[in-house]
């Protein structure tokens, strides 16, 4: 092969060659230990003396042509690589940002905060319990014992080793009443939890628990507490608001509150929780004298007041936490 051809061979496998290692396996073929190239060097020691120089000389000429196409092929190939890298990994500093959305208070515990100021108002404080409870505080000493129908009504959650998980906030009243003496006046907001599920029943889901005990504290003043308490929350004046007799073992006599809704001439009435005035043996397991003190109790569900209020007509939607549900009241 003449020394041109080589040249031009080597000029067109350059070009060809896509990347750095191909294009040094191309190199190897010209000027590689056996390359073309390398083998006309060679083939020099075989030529007569006096041509000797002319052709090394011209075989070096062609050696440097080929190195130099050699170097600009390399950094060809180096710059395309860079653009592409770059290309790949740009960033458009221009573009707006994403912004950073501002959290809200979950719907659920907006209706609590609500319900604690609107009870402070009036002088109640806020008192808590465990979820997790003894048979004593979630019945006996709410005078539903062993074997009480009630109990069964209550569907609740048993743990290993006997305790349970608290199926209503009533046990708290049991709580406060065993550390401190009338007069008593507090609300006592927390999670519960029932074995139940469906459109209207949660797992587990919120309760608010009042209870006043004192010297002179009567059914009227339940009324009185619960009617504008309500009036307030839902802040409609001519809210009516009906007590239907009913039973609970803690309390007595017991009655269920109902609110009506929608048109007063649609008379739609809806449950909203229970109350009474507390059992003399709920006062006999507390310690406190039910000769000389009286008190009311009720127990609203929190989830209810909440669906009321905001028009929700799916429970599950609290629990689901659907960021579009949930932004609707931020
Ligand atoms: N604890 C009752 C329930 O969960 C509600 C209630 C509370 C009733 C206080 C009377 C007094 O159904």
């Amino acid at each position: 092969m003449n020394l041109d051809e080589i040249l031009k061979d080597a000029e067109r496998e350059f070009a060809i060659a896509g990347n750095l290692p191909v294009l040094d396996q191309v190199k190897a073929r010209y000027i590689g230990k056996s390359g073309a190239i390398t083998e006309q060097m060679k083939g020099l020691a075989a030529l007569p003396v006096d041509q000797r120089k002319t052709m090394g000389a011209r075989i070096n000429q062609i050696k440097d042509q080929v190195e130099a196409l050699l170097k600009a092929r390399r950094e060809a190939i180096q710059a395309e690589e860079l653009g592409r890298q770059l290309a790949a990994e740009s960033l458009d500093v221009t573009l707006p940002g994403r912004g950073v959305g501002v959290g809200g208070l979950h719907p659920v515990s907006r209706t609590l905060a609500r319900i604690e100021q609107l009870f402070a108002s009036i002088g109640f404080v806020v008192a808590d319990g465990p979820e997790i409870e003894t048979d004593f505080y979630n019945f006996t000493a709410l005078n539903i014992p062993d074997n009480h129908p009630a109990r069964a009504m209550h569907d609740t959650f048993y743990l290993d080793g006997g305790a349970l998980l608290r199926t209503h906030t009533s046990p708290v009243q049991v709580h406060y009443m065993q550390n401190k003496q009338p007069p008593l006046r507090i609300i006592a907001p927390g999670r519960v939890y029932r074995v139940d599920s469906d459109a209207t029943h949660s797992p587990m889901f919120h309760q608010v628990e009042g209870l006043w005990v004192d010297e002179q504290v009567s059914f009227a003043d339940l009324k009185g507490v619960v009617q504008d308490f309500l009036q307030r929350f839902f802040e409609r004046e001519e809210l009516r608001v009906r007590f239907r007799p009913s039973f609970f073992p803690f309390t007595e006599p017991s009655a269920e509150i109902d609110m009506s809704w929608g048109e007063a001439s649609e008379n739609r009435w809806l449950e909203i929780g229970g109350c009474g005035m507390v059992h003399p043996n709920v006062f006999g397991h507390v310690g406190i004298d039910p000769e000389r003190y009286q008190g009311f109790a009720f127990g609203m569900g929190v989830e209810r007041l909440a669906m009321l209020r905001y028009g929700v007509d799916d429970l599950r939607l609290f629990f689901e936490n659907d960021v579009r549900f949930l932004k609707q009241f931020a």
